[in-house]
Formats: structure tokens, C-alpha cells, sequence
């Protein structure tokens, strides 16, 4: 895991722009901190819907908008922050015991995430009482 990340930051990626328009490359361990096991886009979100509402155990992701827009909230169980995503040179961490939605989506909103594991329903915390519970555990 990368300890050395906090859920929040923001990660800026060099754009790789020519007079034909702009190329950003995202590499395992280099760019982004952790080896990239899988990659899923939401998009297409319908008008309104919120999503996520869920924590992971040890999973880390790096969110990334590649088109449009849309509203990240963070919260630990003590503290809630907000993160506006809305261009593509920018990637937001996000690793474990941290509560996440996802919301206000643009129309046309691409919400690129790379992910640190495979799909895996047993590393989701999707009850907000279980995951105060789980933090108080630890
Ligand atoms: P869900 O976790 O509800 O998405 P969100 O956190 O954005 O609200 O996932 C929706 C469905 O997709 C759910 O049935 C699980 C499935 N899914 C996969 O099969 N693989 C994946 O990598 C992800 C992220 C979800």
C-alpha cells in the first residue's frame, strides 16, 4: 500500500500537448503509486443519481475526469471534504477506511478510475454504521 499518500491528494499529470491537441500517460508505479490491477469509467450518469457510498478495506484508486465534471466528498468518519473533478490532468487518491460519493455528474461526465485490485465485493464497506464500527475496531 502507499502509505505515503492520504486519501485527497490530488495528483497532477504532465500534459503531452503538440499543435494536434493534448496526450496525458499514466504508468504503474511511476505516475500513479501503486501497479494498476484493474480500470472501469463511469459515464453516461443519469441526471441527479449519486453513487458510490462505500469504503474499502485496503483497496487504493486514483479517479481521474476525463470529460466533464463532477463532485468527489471524502470522509474518514471525523472530517468531510470536497473535491471538484473536472479536468483531465488531475487524479484524486483514494486509498483505504475512506467513505466516498460520487455526485453532481456533468452529462457528458467520463469518471476514469484506476484501480489497485481486482473487483472484489469482500474489501466494500457499503453500510455507513459498519464503517464507523470498522474505524473504531481498528
Ligand atoms: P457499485 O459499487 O454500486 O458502483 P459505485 O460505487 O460507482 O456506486 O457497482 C455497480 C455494480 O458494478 C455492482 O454490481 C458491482 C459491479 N462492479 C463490477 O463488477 N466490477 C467493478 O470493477 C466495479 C467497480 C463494480
Amino acid at each position: 500500500m502507499s502509505l505515503q499518500y492520504s486519501s485527497g491528494d490530488i495528483f497532477s499529470f504532465p500534459t503531452i500537448g503538440d499543435e494536434r491537441g493534448s496526450l496525458i500517460s499514466l504508468e504503474s508505479e511511476k505516475n500513479i503509486p501503486f501497479k494498476i490491477a484493474r480500470v472501469y469509467y463511469i459515464f453516461d450518469t443519469a441526471n441527479g443519481v449519486s453513487r458510490g457510498f462505500h469504503a474499502h478495506k485496503r483497496l487504493e484508486q486514483i479517479l481521474i475526469c476525463v470529460s466533464g465534471s463532477c463532485e468527489v466528498v471524502l470522509d474518514d468518519g471525523h472530517q468531510k471534504k470536497q473535491v471538484n473533478l473536472s479536468d483531465p490532468s488531475y487524479g484524486l487518491y483514494i486509498g483505504s477506511d475512506c467513505w466516498r460519493v460520487m455526485k453532481s455528474f456533468s452529462k457528458d461526465c467520463v469518471l476514469l478510475v484506476l484501480a489497485s485490485s481486482h473487483y472484489d465485493e469482500s474489501d466494500y464497506i457499503r453500510n455507513y454504521d459498519d464503517f464507523l464500527s470498522y474505524l473504531k475496531e481498528r
